[in-house]
């Protein structure tokens, strides 16, 4: 009853910003998401009876020190995970607890979605421990309880995550798998402390904002311009598209109420830089998560060049460069 998946980060070209069912996390619009080959989650899950209680522990990646959060402390994070360890164990029958232990190759939550992969990793693991035999559609499903963006961390390369009526329906599936387009994604991460507010709070606020509605009502003609973008490999109509749809959610984010401003002066500073270059003939796109790092957007031919300015703004920590990547899937090493 143990076992281990790695799932990987996604970004998010259409985002999810707002659910129209809290419970089930059926979100208000649909999503298209690419899969990040260097950001992942790796998570061993091992049900037996002979442990008291859940337990949650998350690796640091660079002190490789075990912060070890047992359910009583109650943790937000461990809880939501057991949470989640309580709905895949009442679909399995079982009662078992659990021991969880869990590493990201990038930094937690700073805006690189670390909720997406960790969920997904989660799922795919407990599914694997408790044999449940579940379809990829049925894991992105159960992925989705735990956190929205975790279902599109399931399926290979370009994900497409449908909104649906109710729980069946509302699944992601593969657009098209991670070698469609060699595409990539710079990480700037300009921060990697915790952030102030989570997705999930941040966004139950978003019928705040006066520009919500509008933001759903343009959605499937955006939805349709990144599906012909990805279809025909148009890459600017690919990148014109996710920025202006990254700084519409930004904009329903800011006139929230209370507003939230997740970018800080120096992501203002590759926003601009980004746009220079693309003056100087540079084609490079942003989109921004919910935080103050900024995804870089490129094809395969202009990466160096991007990554060598991205590298030279100052106030920056340090650059991740992503490509397509598959989705979830079991692996025999395990963390414990
Ligand atoms: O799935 P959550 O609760 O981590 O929300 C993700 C929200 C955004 O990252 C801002 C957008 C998205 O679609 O990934």
């Amino acid at each position: 009853m143990k076992a281990t998946a790695i799932a990987p980060a996604n970004i998010a070209f259409i985002k999810y910003w707002g659910k129209a069912d809290d419970a089930l996390r059926l979100p208000l619009n649909s999503s298209i998401s690419m899969n990040l080959s260097e950001c992942t989650t790796t998570t061993t899950v091992e049900f037996s009876d002979s442990y008291k209680e859940d337990a949650v522990e998350f690796l640091d990646q660079e002190a490789l020190t075990i912060l070890s959060r047992p359910l009583q402390d109650c943790q937000s994070e461990s809880l939501r995970v057991c949470k989640h360890l309580d709905n895949m164990r009442a679909r399995a029958g079982n009662t078992w607890r659990a021991r969880v232990v869990t590493k990201n190759s990038f930094p937690k939550s700073a805006g690189i979605a670390s909720s997406a992969s960790g969920f997904a990793a989660l799922t795919v693991a407990a599914a694997e421990a408790l044999d449940l035999a579940l379809s990829e559609k049925e894991l992105t499903m159960l992925a989705r309880l735990g956190s929205g963006s975790a279902c599109r961390s399931i399926p290979d390369g370009f994900v497409e995550w449908l909104k649906g009526k109710n729980s069946q329906t509302s699944y992601a599936y593969s657009l098209y798998p991670e070698d469609h387009w060699d595409v990539r994604d710079i990480v700037v991460v300009v921060q990697t402390s915790q952030k102030k507010t989570g997705s999930t709070e941040g966004m139950d606020g978003v019928r705040t904002s006066p520009f919500w509605n509008k933001r759903l009502r343009d959605m499937p003609d955006t939805i349709k311009k990144i599906k012909i973008a990805l279809v025909k490999k148009d890459f600017r109509l690919l990148g014109e598209t996710i920025e202006s749809e990254c700084v519409n959610m930004h904009a329903v984010m800011m006139t929230q109420k209370p507003p939230i401003y997740y970018w800080n002066g120096t992501t203002m500073d590759i926003i601009r830089s980004v746009c220079d270059w693309r003056k100087q003939g540079i084609p490079v796109y942003f989109t921004i998560d919910a935080g103050p790092n900024v995804h870089l957007i490129c094809e395969a031919k202009d990466e160096q060049i991007i990554s060598k300015k991205a590298r030279e703004i100052a106030g920056i920590e340090k650059i991740i460069v992503n490509k397509p990547a598959r989705g979830a899937r079991i692996v025999s090493e395990h963390l414990f």
